[in-house]
C-alpha cells in the first residue's frame, strides 16, 4: 500500500536491529514510502510481529531471525533479500548494543568483545555481503548507525564508544573504496534517544538515581531533549534516498546540537 511521499518505490531495503526502537520506526518509514523491507533481528519473534503488522496493512516485507555477528547468518539474510525481492538497494546496518558501564580498571573484557562483535563485526559483515550484491545491481546506499559516542569520548561507556569510533572508520573507508561502484556509505550519529537503550544506560551508570543521569545528559543537549526514533529515521531515509545522491562518507549527527 503506497502512502504520500514514495522515495523508495520498488527498492529493496535491509534493516538490522529491526525489532529495536530505531529499527521499527525506520522500517515503517521505508515501507510507507514504497520499499520492500527485510527486517533482520536477533529477536525473530519481535521482528516477525512488526512485519506481520506491516503485511496486514498491505506492505511488502519479511523478517529474518539472524545474529549479525555470525557470518552464516549474515549470508543468509542477504540471500533471503535476493531470493525474496531480487537484490538489495539499501542496507541500514543498525543492530547494536550498549554493553556495560564501568571505570577502565573494572572493564569486563568479555563485555568488550561482545560489544565489538555486534557493533563492529556485525557492521563489517553486513557490508561484506551486501556490497557485491549492490555492485551487481549498479549501486546502492548504506547507512551505518554510529553515535555521538563515535565522534567524541564517552567516559561512562568506553567499549561502546570505541566500537562507534570504529564504525566511523569503516564507514569512511568503504565509502572511499566503493564510490566508484556508485555505492554510497554514510553514518548516522544520534545523541541519547528516548527508548530502551538509554533507559538501560541511565540505570547502569547510576542504579540508585537513573533520573539524575537523564537530567545531566539533557543539560548537555542545546535543544533540551533526547532524540526520538522519528528524528533518526528522518535522517536515515534521507541519506538512503536520491535526494542524498552526492552524500558519501559523511557523519550525520542527529543530536540537537551536542556536537556543534
Ligand atoms: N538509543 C540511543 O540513545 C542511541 C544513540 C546513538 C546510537 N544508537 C545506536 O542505534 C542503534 C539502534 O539502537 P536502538 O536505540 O534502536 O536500540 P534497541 O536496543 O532498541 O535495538 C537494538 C536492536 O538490535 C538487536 N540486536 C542486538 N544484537 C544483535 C545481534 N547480534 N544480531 C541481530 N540483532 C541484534 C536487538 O535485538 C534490538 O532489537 C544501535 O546501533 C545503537 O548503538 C542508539
Amino acid at each position: 500500500m503506497a502512502t504520500g511521499y514514495q522515495r523508495f518505490e520498488g527498492k529493496v531495503v535491509v534493516v538490522t536491529g529491526a525489532a529495536g526502537d530505531i529499527g521499527r520506526e525506520t522500517i515503517q518509514r521505508f515501507a510507507r514510502e514504497g520499499a520492500h523491507v527485510v527486517a533482520v533481528d536477533f529477536n525473530a519473534d519481535r521482528a516477525s510481529t512488526l512485519t506481520n503488522e506491516l503485511q496486514s496493512q498491505g506492505f511488502l516485507c519479511s523478517a529474518v531471525g539472524a545474529d549479525v555477528t555470525q557470518e552464516a547468518d549474515v549470508k543468509r539474510y542477504v540471500e533471503h533479500a535476493c531470493t525474496e525481492f531480487g537484490g538489495v538497494d539499501v542496507l541500514f546496518n543498525n543492530a547494536g548494543m550498549e554493553g556495560e558501564s564501568s571505570d577502565i580498571g573494572d572493564c569486563d573484557l568479555d563485555d568488550f568483545d561482545r560489544v565489538m562483535a555486534v557493533n563492529v563485526r556485525g557492521v563489517i559483515l553486513g557490508m561484506k555481503y551486501v556490497v557485491p550484491v549492490m555492485q551487481a545491481r549498479g549501486g546502492g546506499a548504506i547507512v551505518n548507525t554510529a553515535s555521538v559516542a563515535g565522534m567524541s569520548g564517552a567516559p561512562g561507556l568506553t567499549s561502546y564508544c570505541a566500537s562507534k569510533h570504529a564504525v566511523i572508520g569503516l564507514t569512511r573507508s568503504v565509502a572511499m573504496q566503493q564510490g566508484v561502484n556508485n555505492i554510497r556509505v554514510n553514518a548516522v550519529c544520534p545523541s541519547p534517544m528516548t527508548g530502551r537503550m538509554m533507559s538501560s544506560i541511565e540505570q547502569k551508570m547510576q542504579p540508585d538515581d537513573a533520573a539524575a543521569v537523564h537530567d545531566a545528559l539533557i543539560a548537555t543537549i542545546p535543544l533540551g531533549r533526547y532524540a526520538t526514533p522519528a528524528d533518526v529515521a528522518s535522517m536515515v531515509t534521507h541519506l538512503c534516498s536520491e535526494e542524498a545522491a552526492f552524500l558519501n562518507g559523511g557523519l550525520y549527527p542527529v543530536d540537537g546540537g551536542v556536537s556543534a
